[in-house]
């Protein structure tokens, strides 16, 4: 008897020549269990500070809603992080590229977004490698659907090597499981992981979530990372930081629409706090929270239909951030056993004082990987 054929390769043929705008999606997670921790997370404890009711980092994301909140607020001209970023991710990936660009790299984009960065580097890559899979990562399968649109047609990417994963990539354990997978697919052959749009500063612990993700890199994978640093580290600065983010209209729609879409809360914009902290010397750390600024408890809805009180003056945090400084590069790194290996920072210019602030892309290898980068690792870390 003839073996069955396998539906994957099925598929590919049954898509191939329809116009119909499919697109395949490999679920890693149980979609109502994320709902059941979205839910848990709002049920935390009162707390003025913002370290009670949360909405941790890729639930911001989650969803239509906040879907199209993110992609409106990154076409803000008033976003200047998303602005600049987008200007100096060109320059920075031509300065990385030519140490990525020969060794015929398959590319893990964890956090895809609007995919405007995926659409430079897969266009670059598959120059280079016409065999290559391209593996979008997010917690948001509306976010990939969407982010992986501009890179795929824009580099006339075959669909068959495309594979979009949705997964909590903060979970060790789905890090692991996602790292077996790839390299059942691709064997011993490299892999290009990037961490971009300053990703790794929304977790609440960065380090944790570096460490989560340098774990399954193999000798040969590298990892591109982007982030926003800070030469100054105090409070003028950290508040400074905090503004940045404020000063945008569809920065606070993007912030808020998680509670929106997920609870029954009716949020104005004055209930919304911009908080900037030096954090343990060596950051800027950004929390933006709901705070009840009313005389009375507020009830609010969960999805599960039961309520939460929310009294006077208690928070929900909606979105951390940070401005790193070089020490804490230095530190993330080290810990993470991760060799740098090229380094591209753009400081802002578009203040009439000098800023402190900028963005750095950082090309990192696994210690591993036996690459002896350390005259190199003291010029990157001198500039
Ligand atoms: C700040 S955006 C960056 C987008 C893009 N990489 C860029 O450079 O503009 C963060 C992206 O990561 C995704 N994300 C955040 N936390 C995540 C998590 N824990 N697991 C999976 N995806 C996550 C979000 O859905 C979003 O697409």
């Amino acid at each position: 008897m003839a073996e069955p054929v396998h539906v994957i390769r099925k598929l590919e043929h049954a898509l191939a020549d329809d116009d119909f705008a499919w697109s395949l999606l490999l679920v890693g997670e149980d979609q109502t269990d994320k709902l059941a921790t979205l839910t848990g997370d709002l049920r935390g404890p009162f707390s003025t500070s913002g370290d009670g009711k949360q909405i941790t980092s890729g639930f911001s994301y989650w969803g239509i809603g906040p879907t199209i909140a993110w992609a409106n607020a990154t076409k803000d001209p008033f976003y200047l992080v998303m602005k600049t970023g987008a200007e100096s991710f060109l320059r920075h990936w031509r300065k990385v590229r030519p140490h990525v660009e020969r060794r015929g790299f398959h590319f893990v984009s964890l956090g895809v977004g609007t995919g405007v960065k995926d659409a430079t580097i897969l266009d670059d890559l598959y120059r280079a490698n016409r065999q290559m899979f391209y593996i979008p990562v997010d917690m948001s399968s509306e976010m990939l659907r969407m982010g992986t649109l501009e890179p795929v047609r824009g580099a006339r990417f075959p669909m068959a090597q495309v594979l979009p994963v949705q997964l909590d990539f903060s979970i060790a354990d789905n890090m692991d499981e996602l790292g077996q997978m790839l390299t059942r697919l691709v064997g011993d052959e490299p892999l290009l992981y990037t961490l971009t749009g300053n990703t790794l500063a929304n977790f609440e612990s960065d380090e944790d979530a570096l460490r989560i993700i340098t774990r399954v890199l193999r000798p040969q994978d590298r990892l591109l990372l982007e982030v926003a640093t800070t030469t100054r580290l105090d409070q003028e600065a950290a508040d400074a930081a905090a503004d940045e983010y404020h000063q945008t209209r569809a920065f606070a729609e993007f912030v808020t629409s998680a509670l929106r879409y997920n609870t029954d809360l009716r949020i104005d914009n004055d209930q919304i706090d911009f908080r900037g902290e030096v954090e343990t010397d060596d950051a800027l750390r950004v929390k933006i929270v709901w705070r009840n600024n009313t005389n009375e408890p507020i009830r609010m809805g969960l999805p599960d239909h039961t309520e939460v009180v929310l009294d006077k003056e208690d928070t929900i945090l909606l979105y951390t951030t940070r401005k790193f400084s070089t020490e804490r590069l230095k530190k993330l790194t080290t810990a993470c056993e991760l060799t740098p290996i090229e380094h591209a920072h753009s400081g802002f210019r578009h203040t009439r004082r000098p800023s402190p602030f900028g963005l750095d892309l950082l090309l990192l290898a696994p210690d591993s990987s036996g690459v002896v980068a350390h005259t190199l690792a003291d010029d990157i870390w001198a500039q």
